[in-house]
């Protein structure tokens, strides 16, 4: 794993209520354009919930990148797997480690509760999938189909 020190000014927390509008403008840079209540609710929810977490990094007020990552047992793995659900950066502050910093935390978390497994499913048309970004932190491709009814 790449271990890398934040820039000054920059600090990694649990995200708080007051979060939630610096968290939805990265969704936005995500591609998603969630319904503004639709979008609070769940971000108090899964913050707020006992299997998930979601960090962020801010300077001062400014959330400049949020992780969100949840966790359950899976009978057939005898244990808990981890998945990273969210993870964004804003690009004005990339290329400096915060991605990796914030991966890092949330595989930290999910040694802590002794994950058997640690997974993210990402689009194969993302810049960071083509760059390789889960690649260079030990990340390998499954061979797996995502099924989507809805
Ligand atoms: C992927 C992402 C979180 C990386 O954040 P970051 O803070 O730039 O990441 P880091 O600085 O820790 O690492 C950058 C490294 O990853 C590589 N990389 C992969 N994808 C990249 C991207 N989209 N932008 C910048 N660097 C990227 C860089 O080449 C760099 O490697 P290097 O240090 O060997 O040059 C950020 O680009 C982002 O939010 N992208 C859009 C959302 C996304 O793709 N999320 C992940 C899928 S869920």
């Amino acid at each position: 794993m790449i271990t890398v020190s934040l820039p000054n000014g920059i600090a990694l927390r649990r995200a708080r209520p007051g979060d939630a509008p610096g968290v939805r403008s990265l969704v936005e840079q995500l591609g998603y354009a969630p319904d503004s209540r639709a979008f609070s609710e769940t971000f108090t929810q899964v913050a707020r919930h006992p299997e998930a977490a979601v960090f962020v990094l801010a300077e001062g007020t400014r959330v400049v990148g949020y992780l969100a990552v949840s966790h359950r047992p899976q009978i057939r793995l005898g244990g808990r797997v981890a998945v990273i659900d969210e993870l964004a950066v804003d690009p004005a502050y990339g290329e400096r480690g915060l991605g990796s910093h914030l991966l890092a935390q949330a595989l930290e978390l999910a040694r802590g509760l002794a994950c058997v497994r640690i997974e993210v499913a990402t689009a194969r048309s993302r810049d960071s999938f083509t760059r390789g970004f889960y690649r260079r932190h030990g990340f390998v491709e499954a061979d797996t189909a995502l099924m989507r009814l809805i």
